[in-house]
């Protein structure tokens, strides 16, 4: 059973990556990014709370967001494990997290991507993603064949929260309540650090040589 946990700023390449474990292992791939999208999309309760927060590049409360992984790690399909992309991502969420899995929670294992800050800008407003299937791509890092998706032909749109005003916000909201789980699970013995300033196939080959070793 492998229970992946995804750590690292915004624009890591943390959703990137999820998706090539996805379509190479058919490991579940657990964004709570676009888990609350999807709810501000179709205008849920849940939605209506975390778009304002999200607009702002802040964290969405830790109980709304709990809640929402308790429900989702217990579905049948998580049975034979999961990659958590974007959770836990405060001290709280994490104590939570160790709650949930008991004694299972030392067999998690927290890939730490380590990028610099000005990749990162780079990265996310040079961002697009597929409206229908959520495909993502990069306007010159891995652009699309033509203006549209290339998995599905959708139209590709930018996130909102890609300006690169909330883009800054999200990195110091980023260093301020989530860098802290770096010395958190180092401390556990369970962090795995990765250079994610690499090549999406490089990094993709880091993340396997700790999934295989
Ligand atoms: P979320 O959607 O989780 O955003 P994030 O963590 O900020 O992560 P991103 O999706 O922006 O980046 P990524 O690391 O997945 O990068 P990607 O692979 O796309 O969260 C959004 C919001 O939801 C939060 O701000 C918060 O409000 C709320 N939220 C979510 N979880 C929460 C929680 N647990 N608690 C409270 N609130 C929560 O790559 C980025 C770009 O770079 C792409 O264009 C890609 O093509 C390109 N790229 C990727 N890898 C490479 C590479 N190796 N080389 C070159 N380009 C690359």
């Amino acid at each position: 059973m492998i229970r992946l946990v995804f750590l690292g700023p915004p624009g890591a390449g943390k959703g990137t990556q999820a998706a090539k474990l996805k379509e190479k292992y058919g490991i579940v791939h657990i964004s709570t990014g676009d888990i609350l999208r999807e709810n501000v999309k179709n205008m849920t309760e849940l939605g209506k709370k975390a778009k304002e927060y999200m607009d702002a590049g802040k964290l969405v409360s830790d109980d709304l967001i709990i809640e929402m992984i308790k429900r989702r790690i217990n579905a049948d399909d998580c049975k034979n494990g999961y990659i958590l992309d974007g959770f836990p991502r405060t001290i709280a969420q994490a104590e939570a997290l160790e709650r949930m899995l008991g004694e299972d929670s030392k067999s998690l294992k927290v890939i730490y991507f380590d990028v610099s800050d000005d990749l990162i800008l780079e990265r996310l407003t040079g961002r697009r993603v597929c409206k229908d299937c959520g495909a993502v791509y990069h306007v010159a890092y891995n652009p699309p064949k033509n203006d549209r998706c290339d998995e599905c032909g959708g139209e590709l749109y930018q996130r909102s929260d890609d300006t690169e005003e909330v883009v800054k916000n999200r990195l110091s909201v980023y260093k301020e309540q989530t860098a802290p789980l770096v010395e958190y699970y180092s401390k556990k013995g369970l962090l795995y650090k990765i250079d994610a300033s690499k090549q999406p196939d490089d990094v993709f080959n880091q993340i396997e040589a700790i999934l295989t070793g």
